[in-house]
């Protein structure tokens, strides 16, 4: 594994921090990794549990990384970027952004040109280690430099590059808000089973257990999941009953525009943000 020093702007935050904890627990070295922040408290906290380095003073730990992940939120990206451009478009190291939604051509602008950019579009199951991040390389990205961001996203889950940046787009419309799908579809399977009379805690429990059961066994299986799902129809059957139903309620087609409004939206975004 590679050991670049790496600076994570915002690396006590939610995302940053479940990176950070996946790199250690990889066994990427502690004290090869710089976390800032503006709470004091909250890093003096993060540094206690991860064993990482910690700073308030972005410039003065940008001006030793090897690696800069840009991590705070979106809005706050801009002012950010250019509080930093003098030092990062000097030094050039490989910056990685986390940031949902602002395109490769807004950092080149705030950055200056010149600098090495993977945008990475990780999603919230990163924070249990379970995540999926798409990754884009900009111009001037070296193979050492992919594998360094790839290793970054592994330590927290799966990673996908894509060629083009519009690739990311249809990244958030699989994974990126691809949980939140799952947990609508796990919804109102509670609010169905409470409707029939279940206890809500107890359609909670089976319906979780079963997601979690149904991924891993999806994953296991040398199978693809139309065939797994066939394995539980058996003819004129329970389970057959309810997928016809699903099927005659056009639910198929209603995933599909659903993704399709994901994407288009993400790339709404990627408009307004490159603003
Ligand atoms: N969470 C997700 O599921 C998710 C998924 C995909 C992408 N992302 C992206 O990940 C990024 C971070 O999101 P998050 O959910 O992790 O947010 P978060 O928990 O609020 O973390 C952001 C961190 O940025 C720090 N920060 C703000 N301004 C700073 C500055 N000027 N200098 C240094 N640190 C600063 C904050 O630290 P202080 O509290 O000390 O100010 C905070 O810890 C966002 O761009 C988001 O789009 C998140």
């Amino acid at each position: 594994m590679a050991k670049e020093k790496m600076v994570f702007i915002g690396g006590a935050g939610n995302m940053a921090g479940a990176v950070i904890g996946g790199l250690v627990a990889s066994g990427y070295p502690a004290d090869k990794i710089v976390a800032t922040g503006r709470n004091e408290q909250k890093l003096a906290d993060f540094a206690a549990h991860t064993g990482v380095q910690v700073a308030t003073d972005n410039a003065a730990a940008v001006a030793e990384a090897e690696v800069l992940v840009l991590s705070v939120k979106p809005q706050v990206m801009k002012e950010l970027c250019e509080s930093l451009a003098q030092i990062v478009s000097d030094r050039k190291p490989l910056v990685i952004t986390l940031a949902a939604g602002i395109p490769l051509s807004a950092y080149q602008r705030w950055l200056g040109a010149g600098v090495p950019i993977v945008r990475a579009m990780p999603n919230t199951p990163a924070l249990v280690g379970t995540g999926v991040t798409g990754l884009y390389a900009g111009d001037g990205v070296s193979a050492a430099q992919k594998k360094i961001a790839e290793q970054m996203a592994e330590a927290v889950g799966i990673a996908l590059w894509v060629d083009e940046e519009s690739g990311i787009d249809q990244v958030i419309a699989v994974s990126g808000s691809g949980p939140a799908y799952y947990f609508q579809f796990m919804e109102s399977m509670i609010d169905a089973a409470e409707k029939a009379g279940m206890q809500r805690a107890d359609a909670e429990r089976l319906t979780l257990q079963t997601a979690l059961g149904a991924a891993k066994l999806a994953v296991a299986s040398d199978v693809d999941v139309a065939q797994l799902k066939r394995n539980v129809m058996s003819p004129n059957g329970t389970t057959e009953r309810a997928i016809r139903r699903f099927q005659s309620g056009g639910l198929p087609e209603l995933v599909e525009q659903a993704m399709r409004d994901c994407a288009e939206r993400a790339a709404e975004m990627a408009r307004e943000l490159d603003q």
